[in-house]
C-alpha cells in the first residue's frame, strides 16, 4: 500500500482527567480489538492536560498520541508555550500545526507554522500542517490559489513522508455540518499534491498523507476517504464520541 490511511483525532480545548482518560481507554480497546489498525493508523490529539494520562491509556493499543501545537523553540522564556522536546518526552509522536483555530484565534502565519514544523522534526516529531481556504476565499473562487500558497508557505524544504501529514480542512467546514462535495474534496487534495511535488518532489508528494477535516461523521466518511487523493481524516467534533470515532474507521478501514 503507497499511502496507508490515517484516522485522526483532534479533541480540541474539550476534556477533563475523568472523561478523557475513559475516552482514550475505549477508543484504544476498539482499536486493538478489531485489528483496526492493519489497515489504517490511528492518532489521538488531547489537550495538553490530558496528554500524559491518555498516552498511557493508549499504551499497547497502537494508537499514536499527538499535541495540538507546539512552539519552535526547544525550551527558554516562552510563558504558555510547550515545546516539541517536551512533546516527545511526553510520549507524542505527532503535533498539529497551523490548525485554522489557531491561525484566526492566534494570528499564525503559514511562516510561522513552517519553523513550528521544522522544529518538531528535530525533535523527532511528525508534523499534520493543516491549511484551508475561508467561505469568503471559496466564494470568490480562490480556494485552490489559497491553499496552494498555504502548502509553499507552510511546509517546510525537510518535509517528508515520514515527518509529515497535511490536512485540508476548508474552514467553513469545521465544527458547521457543512461539507465540500466530494469532487470538491478530490480536487483540492490533488492540486495539494501538485503544490507538494514542485516543492518537495513527486517521489515525496506520492507518499505524503494528506487528510480531508470538517464536519467528517461515521455517515459521510466513506464518500471521503474513498477518494483517490485523500488519505484519511482529521476529525473534531465525532472524535468525542468512541462510538462515532471507531465508526469512522470501520467504515473505511
Ligand atoms: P470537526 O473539526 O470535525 O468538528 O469539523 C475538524 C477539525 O477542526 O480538525
Amino acid at each position: 500500500m503507497l499511502r496507508k490511511k490515517l484516522i485522526a483525532g483532534n479533541w480540541k480545548m474539550n476534556g477533563l482527567v475523568r472523561e478523557g482518560t475513559e475516552l482514550a481507554a475505549a477508543v484504544a480497546a476498539g482499536v486493538k480489538s478489531e485489528s483496526l489498525n492493519d489497515k489504517c493508523d490511528f492518532l489521538v490529539c488531547p489537550p495538553f492536560t490530558l496528554l500524559s494520562i491518555v498516552g498511557e491509556a493508549l499504551k499497547g493499543s497502537g494508537v499514536a498520541l499527538g499535541a495540538q501545537d507546539a512552539h519552535f523553540a526547544e525550551k527558554g522564556a516562552h510563558t504558555g508555550d510547550v515545546s516539541p522536546v517536551m512533546l516527545k518526552d511526553i510520549g507524542c509522536s505527532y503535533v498539529i500545526l497551523g490548525h485554522s483555530e489557531r491561525r484566526a484565534d492566534h494570528g499564525e502565519t503559514s511562516a510561522l507554522v513552517a519553523k513550528k514544523a521544522a522544529a518538531a522534526y528535530k525533535s523527532g516529531l511528525k508534523a499534520v500542517i493543516c491549511i484551508g481556504e475561508t467561505l469568503a476565499e471559496r466564494e470568490a473562487g480562490k480556494t485552490l490559489d489559497v491553499c496552494v500558497a498555504q502548502i509553499e508557505e507552510s511546509v517546510p524544504a525537510e518535509a517528508d513522508a515520514d515527518n509529515t501529514v497535511v490536512a485540508y480542512e476548508p474552514v467553513w467546514a469545521i465544527g458547521t455540518g457543512k461539507t465540500p462535495t466530494p469532487a470538491d474534496v478530490e480536487e483540492v487534495h490533488a492540486a495539494v499534491r501538485n503544490a507538494l511535488a514542485q516543492k518537495l518532489g513527486q517521489d515525496i508528494a506520492d507518499k505524503i498523507r494528506i487528510l480531508y477535516g470538517g464536519s467528517v461523521k461515521p455517515g459521510n466518511a466513506k464518500d471521503f476517504l474513498s477518494l483517490a487523493d485523500v488519505d484519511g481524516a482529521l476529525i473534531g467534533g465525532a472524535s468525542l464520541k468512541a462510538e462515532d470515532f471507531l465508526n469512522i474507521a470501520r467504515a473505511v478501514c
